[in-house]
């Protein structure tokens, strides 16, 4: 009986949401462990939509949800987000969440100065989210950041403001923005405090606790493999390792706990913001496969690029990843199509790759190589189990299993809970 982690393969919006949802239900505890509300998972229960950023997904399940130490906490979207999920129903309580008193706070200087840089790139920018996740998670390793525990301090939290807004400042100015007074800035962590503090504690210790215990723990990854910092196509990523490794250490438990790491990819590609993107799609396919995944970004609405399934960079992202079992969703996309293609690899400059590699110009160069294979008549959509599913449809999961070099252990078919088909139990390791 294994504990699992759950990490996006591709670049994001893969569907960890669901998954962790269905997942949750063998689950005593979901954990994050890293990036902040630049997440969005949108689960579907009985036809409720449920859009968590920063709250982990086994909340609707009513399981304990832990925000580790790895996660930015942005104390007032975290607030939002509590009342939001309360007026559809949710308890969300300091006996159901739990927020590590380590975790770095995101504070109105770093959305500020987030979106004040990227404005500043111009055609060069990186398409962040705007909500201050990479100047906090600087901040953290700059060893200057205002944590949760210092909102019980102060006198710690007047110190740090002061070296924080000697920084923010001088940049916001060179940069046109507007600044930060101190006087404000202190009032409003003041006021924060009280109704932040209830839910912090020592995420380490409870995770000892929990296994101590013998209780199943889910680790709920954000973003994805190729938006890790170090192994994404960087500078076009998020600040943060969202691979299953980090899981240990934005948690506070050791790298044996982490447990089977389950890799969730869609059956085609997309992506949100700037960046390569090898098998991107600028024809009415690609167009198609947006508006029938309602390809729109959960937090910033934007429309998603999309385009055929990168198997070259999935088989990459589950040696990174150290990915033990792959889901494939949203195959249901792909109903009705006649023909599909598979990216096996990429053509840089006349050379044949099978990796992206990491310089910035040869992963702008990628040209796909693609295999084509056959569409299905019938639909995938909501299916419950391999028989339901259009023969030609198991052949396309058959081949990206051998593409990938990963086994499949489940399909997903519909946004809703249910239509999942499980080919292996996670948990069974
Ligand atoms: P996450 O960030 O990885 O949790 O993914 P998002 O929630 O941002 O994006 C995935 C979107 O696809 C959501 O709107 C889900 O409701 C939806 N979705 C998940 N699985 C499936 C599926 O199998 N089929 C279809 N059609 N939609 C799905
Ligand atoms: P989930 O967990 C998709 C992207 C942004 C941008 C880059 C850096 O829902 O899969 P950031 O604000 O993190 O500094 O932006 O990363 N990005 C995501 N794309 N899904 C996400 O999360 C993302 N979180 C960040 O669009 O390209
Ligand atoms: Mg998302």
């Amino acid at each position: 009986m294994a504990n699992v982690a759950v990490i996006g393969a591709q670049w994001g919006d893969e569907g960890k949401g669901k998954v962790v949802d269905w997942l949750a239900s063998r689950a005593d505890v979901v954990v994050r462990f890293q990036g902040g509300h630049n997440a969005g998972h949108t689960l579907v229960v009985g036809g409720e939509t449920y859009k968590l950023s920063l709250l982990p997904s086994g909340l609707v399940r009513g399981k304990l949800g832990l925000i580790g130490n790895g996660v930015v906490v942005d104390p007032e979207a975290l607030l939002a987000e509590i009342a939001r999920v309360q007026a559809q129903g949710l308890k969300v309580s300091p006996e159901t969440l739990r927020v590590s008193e380590s975790a770095t706070l995101i504070l109105p200087f770093h959305p500020a100065l987030d979106k004040a840089r990227e404005a500043a790139r111009g055609d060069g920018k990186i398409g962040t989210t705007g909500r201050g996740i990479g100047p906090a998670y600087e901040d953290r390793v700059a060893r200057r950041a205002i944590r949760v525990a210092d909102l019980a301090e102060p006198e710690t939290m007047s110190h740090k403001l002061e070296e924080l807004l000697r920084h923010y400042n001088t940049l916001l100015r060179e940069l046109g923005a507007d600044t930060f007074a101190k006087d404000a800035m202190m009032a409003h962590l003041l006021a924060l405090a009280p109704k932040i503090l209830p839910f912090a504690e020592p995420i380490w210790e409870r995770m000892d606790t929990l296994r101590k215990e013998g209780k199943r723990i889910l680790f709920e990854g954000a973003q994805a493999v190729m938006l890790d910092v170090d192994h994404g196509t960087y500078p076009f990523v998020t600040s943060s390792n969202t691979v299953a490794a980090n899981a240990a250490a934005g948690s506070g438990t050791g790298p044996w706990a982490v447990g089977f790491v389950l890799g969730i990819a869609k059956a085609y590609t997309t992506r949100v913001g700037s960046g390569p993107f090898p098998s991107e799609l600028h024809d009415d396919i690609g167009k198609l496969l947006g508006e029938r995944g309602h390809e729109f970004g959960t937090v910033t609405g934007r429309p998603r690029r999309c385009g055929w399934f990168d198997a070259a960079m999935v088989r990459q992202a589950v040696k990174i990843g150290g990915i033990q079992g792959l889901v494939l969703t949203k195959i249901d996309v792909l109903d009705g199509l006649k023909e599909l293609k598979i990216c096996t690899g990429y053509r840089i400059n006349g050379e044949a790759f099978r990796h992206l590699p990491a310089g910035m110009a040869a992963q702008a160069a990628a040209v796909p190589e693609y295999e084509t294979v056959e569409g299905w008549e019938g639909s995938c959509r909501g299916a419950r189990s391999w028989a339901d599913l259009p023969a030609q449809a198991v052949k396309y999961v058959r081949r990206i299993e051998e593409l990938v070099e990963a086994p499949i252990t489940l399909v997903s078919t519909s946004p809703e809970r249910d239509d999942t088909i499980m080919v292996r139990d996670p948990f069974e390791g």
